[in-house]
């Protein structure tokens, strides 16, 4: 697609330096809708969505009219358009009924998909996997297992307008990503509000975020292809009573996140955190921490830098963090409990703190070591941790950066051939799968020690798991995936290197 061609009268160097939130959306937009051989294909409740996708070509349109449809919806295809229609307040629901993996999976690039209602989903609501230039938005995504709203491996991603709840680890989840905007989402009731994790380049803006257990995460976590979070604005966002209830799977990553914290960074770098409202959470308003917080911190990974480093908190409305109500008190007791029976340490209390099964809760909450962090009004706040702490410069706001998203070019390259098992890999296997940690399913190594190089045994198991571990969710299928990819992917984890093991064995 030749953006010279849509605007002639502006040279291309110029657009790109005024790239902003506006123009991405108008141009994409305006791509996905103005070629005139391009088709809409209108889908009405009866009918297959799926048969509609298998059918796109680039450019189309499908446009699903409202009713109730059982499908898992694949899509690999670049440049085109999913479109629910609302008519009289009624969406086109997307409902896996409790027995499907996944409402929407897509890879490619250069999409839309808008005005869908998801729900009751066993893995994911609608996930993108290594897919570039695309938008997700006016989504209501409700219960659909692990993750909600899902792009993994993506370059430029906007999402924006969506609803998620009733999630059991993240509702938004942006894993291994570069140039993402979350803007003016609602996301509540679920484990983590929005998580950033092993990204880069990431605008959180506007998001009303509430009733988690923590709101929004940006972690840098050992084992996976992508080392770090860099990068990151977390501004104007309503983040208040997270103090939920965390129901992730015991022993899952996310079931060691205690409840009650407002935003939280473990291991993240440059990430800014500017004019919040957070409000009423119970254990930290703002919590920084390193990878000691992991459970498994013996097996670090000596690619990923362990400490929060020049993380600035900037002016935010800090309202009653850390005050504890009845239901808050029965969250962390559950939380106590829980971690106690997963034969998980009880996480350390930070620097100083009084180490105790309830710690004291504070506005600011900082632990580990950690470089050039500051804070901008150290006095306005209750806190702990925070001796390290700079001032921050009141000149050094965020204000210009109004967007993330980067050149279209990045979002659209294509993937080296040879590199496709470290993409699967990348893309869809370490959403649960570490190569030392457990984070949803077993870490690669203990995948490897039982595989040897047992290749198609992956494959097969990938494709049909069978449940196989107490305490562990059930894997969802990877069929969708195909024989090249499946093989592919298999191929990459059971040589994989243990990187991690170089850091412990000097
Ligand atoms: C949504 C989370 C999720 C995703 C994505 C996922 N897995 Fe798993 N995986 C699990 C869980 C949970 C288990 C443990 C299941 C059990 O023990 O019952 C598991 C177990 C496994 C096992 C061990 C089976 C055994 O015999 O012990 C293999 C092999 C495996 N996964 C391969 C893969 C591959 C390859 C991919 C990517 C194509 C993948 N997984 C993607 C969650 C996931």
């Amino acid at each position: 697609m030749s953006f010279i061609k849509l605007f002639p009268s502006i040279p291309l160097s110029r657009i790109r330096e005024n790239f902003n939130h506006l123009w991405f959306v108008i141009i994409l937009v305006f791509v996905f809708t103005s070629k005139i051989d391009s088709r809409t294909i209108e889908v009405h409740e009866g009918e297959s969505i799926q048969k509609a996708i298998d059918s796109l070509e680039k450019g189309d349109t499908v446009k699903v009219f409202p009713g109730v449809y059982h499908e898992f919806l694949f899509v690999d295809k670049t440049h085109f358009t999913l479109s629910g229609v609302i008519v009289d307040g009624k969406w086109p629901t997307l409902d896996g009924e409790g027995r499907l993996n996944d409402g929407v999976i897509g890879s490619g690039a250069n999409f839309l998909i808008e005005n869908f209602h998801v729900k009751n989903y066993k893995a994911n609501g609608v996930m993108t996997q290594g897919a570039g230039n695309i938008i997700m938005r006016k989504l209501i995504v409700e219960n659909t297992g692990i993750y909600g709203i899902y792009p993994t491996m993506g370059i430029n991603v906007l999402i924006e307008d969506t609803v998620s709840l009733g999630i059991a680890d993240a509702a938004i989840y942006i894993g291994m990503c570069h140039n993402v905007d979350v803007r003016r989402n609602e996301v509540y009731g679920s484990v983590i509000g929005i998580e950033i994790e092993n990204s880069t380049n990431v605008l959180i803006e506007g998001n009303t975020v509430y009733d988690n257990s923590a709101g929004i995460v940006a972690f840098a976590l050992p084992g996976l292809p992508l080392k770090k979070v860099e990068n990151v604005i977390i501004r104007k966002n309503f983040i208040f009573d997270n103090n939920h209830r965390n129901f992730a799977e015991p022993g899952a990553l996310v079931a060691g996140v205690p409840p009650g914290i407002g935003i939280g960074v473990m291991a993240g770098d440059e990430v800014t955190i500017e004019d919040n409202i957070i409000r009423r959470n119970s254990f930290a308003g703002i919590g920084i921490g390193d990878n000691n917080l992991l459970p498994n911190s013996k097996s670090p990974d000596p690619d990923v830098e362990p400490n929060p480093d020049r993380n600035k908190i900037l002016e935010n409305v800090f309202i009653d963090n850390g005050v504890r109500k009845w239901n808050d008190l029965m969250s962390w007791l559950f939380y106590v409990i829980r971690i106690i029976f997963s034969g998980n340490p009880i996480p350390e209390s930070p620097n100083g703190g009084k180490v105790g099964i309830f710690p004291d809760g504070y506005d600011v909450v900082a632990s580990g070591k950690g470089k050039d962090n500051c804070l901008i009004a150290p006095d306005s706040v209750t806190k702990i941790g925070t001796s390290g702490y700079g001032l921050c410069n009141p000149k050094e706001t965020t204000e210009k950066i109004k967007t993330m998203i980067g050149d279209p070019k990045q979002g659209e390259a294509k993937s080296d051939a040879r590199e496709l098992g470290k993409q699967v890999f990348g893309a869809v296997c370490s959403g649960c799968h570490s190569m030392t940690i457990r984070t949803v399913g077993p870490p690669i190594k203990e995948i490897q020690e039982k595989y040897k190089k047992d290749i198609y045994g992956v494959v097969s198991f990938a494709s049909m798991p069978k449940k196989v571990r107490e305490g562990f969710i059930e894997m969802p299928s990877q069929k969708y995936l195909g024989n090249e990819k499946l093989t592919a992917v298999s191929n990459y984890i059971l040589n994989l290197k243990d990187e991690g093991s170089k850091g412990v064995t000097k």
